[in-house]
């Protein structure tokens, strides 16, 4: 039987990278901006640190880590986020011995074991950024400006933003038992899932998407009518300093997240183009997880995007990975001079392809067309002998004199890129 990927899992083929790469830059130059650094984690942890963080009686916990014992005997786990990592090691590396302020970035492979379609894999990419050490909401504004650019940077309009506040321990419980008395009576129509869920995690059933669930909780008791004093002037305070920043958003009291960590503000970037999955990313307030986790009191902010849905969103563009130019030869002999310019000009940043094999002009120039050069140049005898060539527009064949040098080429080229 032939060999193929493990489901789920997918190759990223060149064409689509170039696409992937463009996300990867937008993200590093818009959060470097903001003073984010990058941190890099590894893809395997101790099982022990997502039951911490994420919490035993989430859906990613229950059902869907890739767990398994090592040859020591050890119980690791395959990240199904990047947060759990991140904090990991900010407190190992006591990185808030110098600053309790780290904003810290991410990108690379998540997993976790769900029923695969579009929009939602198994092996999965997130970029994500993290900032500890605020307390105040001038904290979330930033994070949620700073995703906000990063879509409008790359161009998209879809998503929109979403936001709410879960409250903090000292809220929440009252607001959990309001819902969980309003559910009571409705029992009877609620999944399987969600009647368990009643006791573990009854936030949850709000984002049930089964009908029978969905009709149970129309009318719930909102959550931001439950909140304390604290967690409502901060959850004011952000909206004030995105109404500040004329940053778009709209409040959804209906927002659960399916990890335990959050605290206080949430939000989801949200889009109707993608069926189902409909969260391009996601993220909120973690005040206790550091602490939770055995470091210090220090409170955090931060969101993941899935690589994926955004490379979903932006389609099929072009990224430019195409050559400059191509040239072509006439004949054997002036391979020569065709190598050396080329070498020359890769030398000074244009991207050159050339005839490798000696094929005819007409199949020279399907091959540049393939490669959807911008410019075509031919070399032949009467060019070697010019020391001048005519280089051709590929989008409208209009052509121009150019020295056959390094120099004279590459002026064209860069003109024509301005
Ligand atoms: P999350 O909502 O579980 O949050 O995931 C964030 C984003 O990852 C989602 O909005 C989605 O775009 C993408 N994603 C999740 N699962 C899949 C999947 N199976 N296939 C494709 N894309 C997926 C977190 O992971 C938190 N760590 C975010 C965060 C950072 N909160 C605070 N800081």
């Amino acid at each position: 039987m032939a060999l193929t990927a493990v489901k789920g899992f997918n190759d990223i083929l060149p064409e689509e990278s170039g696409r992937w790469q463009y996300i990867e830059q937008t993200a590093r130059r818009v959060f470097e901006l903001n003073g984010f650094g990058e941190i890099r984690v590894p893809v395997m942890e101790k099982t022990e640190l997502f039951c911490r963080s994420i919490g035993d009686a989430t859906d990613i916990v229950e059902k869907e880590m890739y767990t398994f014992t090592d040859k020591g005997e050890n119980s690791v786990t395959l990240r199904p986020e990047g947060t759990a990592g991140v904090m990991r090691a900010f407190i190992e590396h006591k990185l808030y011995a110098q600053d309790p302020i780290a904003k810290l970035y991410y990108m690379g492979p998540m997993f976790r074991y769900e029923r695969p379609q579009k929009g939602r894999y198994r092996q999965f990419h997130q970029i994500g950024a993290e900032i500890t050490g605020v307390n105040d909401p001038l904290a979330d504004a930033q994070v949620l400006n700073m995703l906000t650019a990063f879509f409008r940077e790359i161009g998209l309009t879809e998503p929109t933003l979403q936001i709410n506040s879960l409250g903090c321990p000292d809220c929440r419980p009252a607001y959990r038992t309001a819902l969980r008395s309003f559910l009571q009576e409705r029992m009877a129509g609620l999944c399987e899932d969600c009647k368990r869920r009643f006791d573990t995690n009854p936030l949850r059933m709000l984002d049930c998407k089964v009908p029978g669930c969905v009709e149970s909780t129309v009318g719930a008791p909102s959550v931001l009518e439950h909140l304390c004093k604290g967690c409502d002037e901060h959850f004011s305070a952000v909206r004030r300093y995105l109404d500040h920043s004329g940053t778009p958003y709209s409040i959804n009291s209906r927002m659960v997240r399916g990890l335990d960590y959050y605290t206080r503000t949430t939000f989801e970037m949200v889009t109707g183009l993608l069926g189902s999955q409909s969260a391009v990313a996601a993220g909120g307030r973690y005040d206790g997880l550091i602490s939770q986790l055995g470091g210090p009191a220090i409170p955090g902010i931060g969101f993941a995007m899935g690589l994926e849905r955004v490379a979903l969103l932006l389609g099929n563009q072009d990224f430019g990975t195409q050559p400059d130019l191509f040239i072509a030869t006439m004949g054997a002999g002036e391979r020569d001079v065709a190598f050396r310019l080329m070498d020359g000009l890769l030398k000074a940043g244009i991207r050159v392809e050339m005839d490798y094999e000696g094929k005819s002009l007409k199949s020279q120039m399907r091959r540049a067309d393939k490669l959807k050069a911008r410019f075509s140049a031919v070399i032949g005898e009467n060019e070697v002998a010019s020391g001048k060539t005519s280089i051709k527009r590929m989008a409208d064949g209009i052509q121009t004199d150019a020295a056959l040098t390094v120099a004279g080429i590459q002026s064209l080229v860069m003109k024509s890129e301005q």
